[in-house]
């Protein structure tokens, strides 16, 4: 049975992981209206990873018993300026959910449920390759330079081919 608090705290983070999606989903959008097609594929493929994260999420408050609660959806931003600038709003979104993430470890402490702080180390591992990925793709724009936009987004796409960055 999982401790109230706990329970809580993970329907909070079902949310959270459902907005990334939706957030990504709309970043993808907005990318591939713009003709990058690298950069939309990377930002599909990462909304749908973020939706198995909260399906992950539900899955397991149920198998312990817990009550998961199914967030309606909030509406994300739809333009995000250039691609430099909506990196690195992936990046802050990716810092700001690992802060999520240890939160939810320290909820698992203070209530000695070791069950659920050993199923959030998957999360903890995730969050550390997610926001490395991610700053790996802005070093290389950085790189590229920003007018090189077209030679970025071939470069992303074979990343991802290749198991790259934010890839799991
Ligand atoms: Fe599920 Fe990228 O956090």
């Amino acid at each position: 049975m999982l401790p109230k608090k706990v329970e809580e705290i993970l329907n909070v983070q079902i949310r959270k992981e459902d907005y990334s999606s939706q957030l990504y989903l709309s970043m993808a959008s907005w990318a591939e209206n713009k003709g990058f097609e690298g950069v939309s594929d990377w930002l599909f493929a990462q909304a749908e990873e973020e939706r198995m994260h909260m399906l992950k999420l539900v899955k397991y408050i149920n198998e312990r018993e817990g009550k998961a609660v199914i967030p309606g959806i909030d509406t994300p931003p739809a333009d995000f300026g250039d691609v430099a600038g909506m990196f690195e709003k992936v990046l802050a979104h990716e810092k700001y959910i690992s802060g999520s993430i240890n939160e939810i470890v320290s909820t698992c402490i203070a209530e000695n449920d070791f069950t659920t702080q050993s199923f959030m180390q998957w999360f903890v591992t995730e969050q550390i390759e997610e926001e490395a990925g991610v700053r790996a793709i802005l070093d290389k724009l950085n790189l590229l330079g920003k007018n090189n936009l077209y030679m970025f987004d071939r470069d992303i796409m074979s990343m991802r081919a290749r198991g790259g960055a934010g890839q799991n």
